[in-house]
């Protein structure tokens, strides 16, 4: 989850990494570093807390060099204090290492290493590493890094440098996103592309479990045999701009009202000619499809909610049964998965590590992965079997917003694809949902425009303890969804609940103080959601309504309602949860917090 680049070439260093930095924050940010090559010399500057505060030490101690890498944090093992904050030094304080991931083996590498005499100035797994690499140095940099990896278990993905090397960093990754560039000039390895966008208009996906030996005019990549593998680099897909907040105060809010253009462009995308167009990279046959007998869809957090509403889409569209697991669970709960099962994994970043695990156990079961995914070139990507690109554009908000609706958009598509192949939709059903789809943009823009209402309502509810979030059918998935967003970026206790369930437990938190979100769109259970708000009202609790204009009999139970337009039942998935994310973002922004950088958490979850 970290966020790690290394730079060499002409330009200030410092600056290169910062600027990396910045972007690639969003990664992690409870500590920061720099390592700069100065006159043979290592040094370092590295603070806990804020990467701003990385920059005013780096102005009040400047350093100068051409060769550097940096680091921003997610802690796993050892606080978010100085001595674990990244980079990380051997013994003699000549290398400089920054990692992502977890070494589990660390325990029996550091009794090993402090036995050879090695000082551990951490309490972070990850110095094993750099001292590994200073017991084997004598062969040099790169083989020092070759005979290290071999010895790791878990995920990995680091850069280190050294005093003794200074024209070259060298990279290293198992499990763990990385990426480098390299011209004549200058060379530079990140995370991710946000990483060196500024910098470089070519980038190199390093393979999984690839060692890589980066400087100016060079790039080699070994396997961890040393066998050279030699790989294309690729025209970066984005451009600055495209990861700025533009005139918002936060990425949550641009990404918000982004929503609109996102989901225009994927539904010009997939509609084409007047058929479905489920993009280039589907990996399975329409022959293939037909054949699926049974579809199991994984997923973490938000893109989990968005597999419930895909099950929903798949079983009413295409008559397929589908089940929704969590990947964690999934990939440690040994499914019963036949040859005729689709698994499909959804994932924004496409580096979560426990998709990408669930993905991987269904591929030793020799089962195909089609994967929703917005990262293009991301593991999910590059080892799924077919993809469907969910085309929301870089998402850096930690909360997930407008990748939540683009992956609803993109199953409600695949869910139609495939219930045409197997004849379970007609050509006059196609239509109705295609002219439901394309007033979508238009329906978000309007519910966009009742941001200052919804502000209202924050205002109201901002210092509530609990929340519930209560929901029906489609819109299950919106409670849960509006609890998560909630909770992750103003730490109230929000709880998402099916509303039919209620009465089984959740009802006995509800009293005065409690605001409940109601989700009741027109739609086939709007009855009976109806009678669970009655029954919320009953006990004192203060329903917030999502439904329709033109809903009477809602609004007049409830004081606050927020009124979305006219849609297809199986569009109000998209448009209910635009409150409820608007919502979460005033109250979290009117309790003074930091909505781009909440707590504890990071937007790409690359550990399990
Ligand atoms: O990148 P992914 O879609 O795989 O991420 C899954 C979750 O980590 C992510 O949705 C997380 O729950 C967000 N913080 C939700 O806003």
């Amino acid at each position: 989850m970290c966020g790690i680049i290394g730079y060499v070439g002409g330009r200030d260093v410092p600056s290169v990494l910062l600027g990396g930095l910045w972007r690639l924050e969003y990664r992690g940010y409870d500590s920061s570093g720099i390592a700069v090559i100065s006159n043979g010399e290592l040094i370092v500057r590295k603070v806990p807390g804020k990467l701003s505060e990385l920059e005013e030490l780096i102005k009040r101690k400047p350093v100068h060099g051409t060769i550097g890498v940096g680091h921003t944090r997610w802690a796993t093992h050892g606080l978010p204090q100085e001595n674990n904050t990244h980079p990380l030094l051997d013994c003699n304080e000549e290398m400089a290492l920054v990692v992502n991931g977890i070494i589990e083996n660390y325990v029996a590498l550091k009794d090993e290493l402090e036995g050879k005499g090695h000082i551990f100035r951490s309490l972070t797994d990850s110095e094993v590493i750099v001292h590994l690499i200073e017991e084997y140095l004598k062969k040099g940099l790169a083989e020092a890094v070759k005979l290290t990896v071999r010895r790791l278990n878990g995920n990995f993905a680091f850069a280190v440098i050294s005093a003794g090397e200074r024209n070259r960093l060298v990279c290293a990754r198992h499990d763990a996103p990385l990426i480098c560039c390299y011209n004549s000039k200058e060379a530079a390895v990140a995370s991710d592309i946000s990483g060196v966008v500024s910098i470089f208009d070519e980038v190199i996906h390093i393979p999984n479990d690839s060692i890589v030996v980066l400087g100016r005019g060079k790039c080699t990549i070994t396997n961890f045999q040393g066998k050279e593998i030699k790989v294309p680099a690729q025209k970066v897909s984005i451009e600055v701009g495209d990861i700025d907040k533009g005139h918002f105060p936060h990425f949550m809010a641009k990404e918000i009202f982004e929503q609109p253009k996102v989901l225009h462009n994927i539904v010009s995308e997939r509609i084409i000619d007047s058929r479905i167009h489920p993009g280039d990279e589907l990996g399975l046959s329409n022959d293939e499809l037909k054949k699926v007998s049974r579809i199991v869809i994984q997923a973490c957090g938000t893109s989990w909610h968005a597999g419930l509403v895909g099950k929903y889409l798949i079983e009413k569209f295409a008559r397929i049964h589908t089940e929704v697991d969590i990947s964690s669970e999934f990939r440690y709960r040994d499914a019963v998965l036949d040859s005729d099962t689709l698994v499909m994994a959804i994932s924004q970043s496409g580096e979560t590590a426990d998709t990408i695990a669930g993905l991987r156990e269904a591929k030793v079961k020799f089962l195909k992965v089609l994967s929703l995914v917005n990262v293009v070139q991301s593991s999910i990507h590059r080892e799924s079997d077919g993809i469907i690109e969910i085309l929301a554009g870089p998402e850096i908000g930690v909360a997930s917003t407008k990748a939540y609706t683009a992956e609803i958009v993109n199953l409600y598509f695949f869910a139609l694809y495939i219930g045409l192949l197997r004849g379970f939709v007609n050509k006059a059903e196609l239509t109705k949902h295609f002219t439901a789809l394309k007033k979508v943009p238009v329906q978000v823009e309007q519910i966009l425009q009742l941001d200052a209402q919804i502000k209202e309502i924050a205002e109201i509810f901002c210092d509530s303890r609990d929340f519930l979030f209560l929901g029906r059918g489609l819109n299950y998935a919106t409670a849960l969804e509006g609890a998560l967003k909630l909770k992750e970026i103003s730490y109230i206790n929000a709880t998402g609940y099916a509303a039919g369930e209620m009465k089984h437990g959740p009802i006995a938190l509800i009293d005065s103080k409690m605001p409940i979100v109601c989700i009741n769109p027109r739609s086939s259970v709007y009855e009976k959601m109806l009678n669970n708000i009655q029954e919320v009202i009953t006990r004192k609790g203060i329903p917030i309504c999502i439904v329709t204009r033109g809903d009477r009999r809602t609004r007049t139970v409830s004081k606050h309602s927020i009124l979305i337009p006219e849609c297809l039942e199986y569009v109000s998935p998209i448009l209910s949860v635009v409150p409820l994310q608007l919502l979460a973002y005033h109250i979290a922004t009117l309790k003074g917090l930091d909505v781009d950088r909440p707590r504890n958490l990071a937007k790409s979850v690359t550990v399990e």
